[in-house]
């Protein structure tokens, strides 16, 4: 049924673009400002694509779009579907495997998290050299579509590691704040309270968030190299002693949004 439906979608997205993308960036939240150094050739809302579901969240706007950015052909997917929206992990991984399905063979994520490694500042970045799912379920439970990819795929290198090394040399030319490490995947919506924290950091963890693990997932089964990129757009829970607010999330998310964007424009550049 998924393939099907992902048939469709491709059909569709077809009678509006010939593109044929080789890269996808998925924008998370209050990091859409990237599309506006893009030269757009189709904007496409998700609310006309079909088994595409449009975003709830305040701050993320939900269109796949079209376009050449330092010379590259990309899919960008502005906005995104979180499983704590009530989605079934099947809709949250949908437009990864859409993306793939036109062609694109990588993927670059990004997010918003909650950091709590050594020195870490809100407005900093994050590499994401590996991650620990920890959202209590996995895109790829359920019978296996062989057509997508095996059914227990290998995650020993998630993240691609020449990725990893062009995204560090970039933010170092760029002088950005930056650390490397391994992402948590919680299924939120609540954030953390302290002692989740304080286990996320003795398991091994420098960030903590609601996205990307389940697409990572996906595009690993679908033989993707994927490249991921937080923004840490706050200290984690009991890091700091004051509370979290979605506020200052997206306020975190703006202020470093045009970093954001250069850094991603010189990164697709190199790939
Ligand atoms: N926790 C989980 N998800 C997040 C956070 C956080 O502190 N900040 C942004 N997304």
């Amino acid at each position: 049924m998924i393939l099907e439906d992902l048939q469709e979608t491709v059909s569709f997205i077809r009678t509006k673009t010939s593109a044929k993308p080789k890269i996808g960036v998925v924008l998370g939240s209050g990091l859409g400002a990237f599309v506006k150094d893009v030269e757009v050739e189709a904007t496409i809302p998700y609310k006309e694509i079909p088994h595409f579901s449009p975003p709830t969240v305040e701050g993320h706007s939900g269109n796949l779009i079209f376009g050449k950015v330092g010379g590259q052909s990309i899919a960008i997917l502005q906005g995104r579907n979180h499983f704590y929206e009530g989605h079934p992990m099947s809709s949250v991984v949908f437009p990864v495997r859409t993306l793939a399905m036109l062609g694109v063979e990588t993927l670059i994520l990004t997010n918003s998290a909650g950091g709590f490694g050594e020195s870490m500042q809100a407005g900093d970045f994050m590499i994401i050299e590996d991650h620990i799912n920890l959202m209590g379920t996995n895109p790829l439970m359920g019978p296996n579509i062989k057509e997508l990819g095996p059914r227990f795929p290998d995650m020993t290198e998630a993240y691609d590691k020449r990725l990893i090394s062009i995204m560090e040399q970039l933010l170092q030319k760029q002088g950005t704040r930056y650390h490397k490490g391994i992402y948590c995947g919680v299924s939120g919506p609540t954030y953390e309270t302290p002692a989740e924290v304080r286990y996320l950091k003795l398991i091994g963890g420098k960030a903590v968030g609601m996205s990307t693990v389940p697409e990572t997932i996906a595009a690993n089964h679908l033989g993707l190299r994927v490249a991921a990129l937080s923004c840490i757009t706050n200290l984690a829970a009991g890091i700091s002693n004051h509370k979290l607010s979605h506020t200052e999330v997206t306020e975190t998310a703006k202020r470093v949004e045009l970093e954001f964007s250069s850094f991603l424009r010189e990164f697709i550049g190199q790939l």
